[in-house]
């Protein structure tokens, strides 16, 4: 996670939006079943060396609506190009689906044009704009049904 906001927001902002414990307790607390309904999924080598991370979890709506959250994604600089992310994404897919979620998004910098091209691929829209709260950076979020409803993004 420290890697993707250093990537994302520089080295400055990146390493001065939140401390290493608080990054530990927030994968801690993504695994805690008490406080979470929630995944890490890794990417590794053939040897197994870990190459990349999702975190993917459940969240509600204001209305009670139920989605699929993609927390986070990161692949390791010298593996990508070789489909890691693309394996990541469907391996969150595929837990939003077993957990029986409609649909999923995720928010990113709308200057990040490497994940906002890896979800296009893999058929999501974006549906709203806002700054984040602490950088100002302009975030999006890209959705995406996960029936298939006709002429839904
Ligand atoms: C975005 C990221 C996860 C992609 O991982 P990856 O393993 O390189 O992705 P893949 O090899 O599976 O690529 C799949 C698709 O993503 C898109 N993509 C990935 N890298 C791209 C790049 N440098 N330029 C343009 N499109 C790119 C393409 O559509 C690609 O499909 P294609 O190869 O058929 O063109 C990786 O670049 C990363 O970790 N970035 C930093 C962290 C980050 O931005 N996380 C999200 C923060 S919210």
């Amino acid at each position: 996670m420290r890697a993707t906001l250093v990537e994302i927001e520089g080295e400055t902002t990146g390493t001065a939006l939140y401390s290493m414990e608080w990054l530990r307790d927030r994968v801690r607390w993504h695994l805690d079943p008490d406080q979470a309904t929630a995944a890490v999924l890794l990417a590794e080598t053939p040897g197994g060396h870990v190459v990349g991370h999702t975190i993917v979890r459940r969240e509600t709506e204001v209305n009670g609506a139920a989605f699929g959250l993609v927390s986070t994604t990161f692949v390791e600089p010298g593996a990508r190009r070789q489909g890691s992310g693309e394996k990541l994404l469907l391996a969150g897919e595929h837990w939003f689906r077993q957990a029986s979620l409609p649909s999923c998004c995720t928010w990113t910098s709308a200057a990040n044009a490497k994940l906002i091209r890896l979800y296009e691929k893999h058929g999501y829209g974006i549906v709203d704009t806002q700054p984040e709260e602490t950088t100002g950076t302009v975030m999006v979020k890209l959705h995406k049904w996960l029936n298939s409803r006709p002429g839904k993004s």
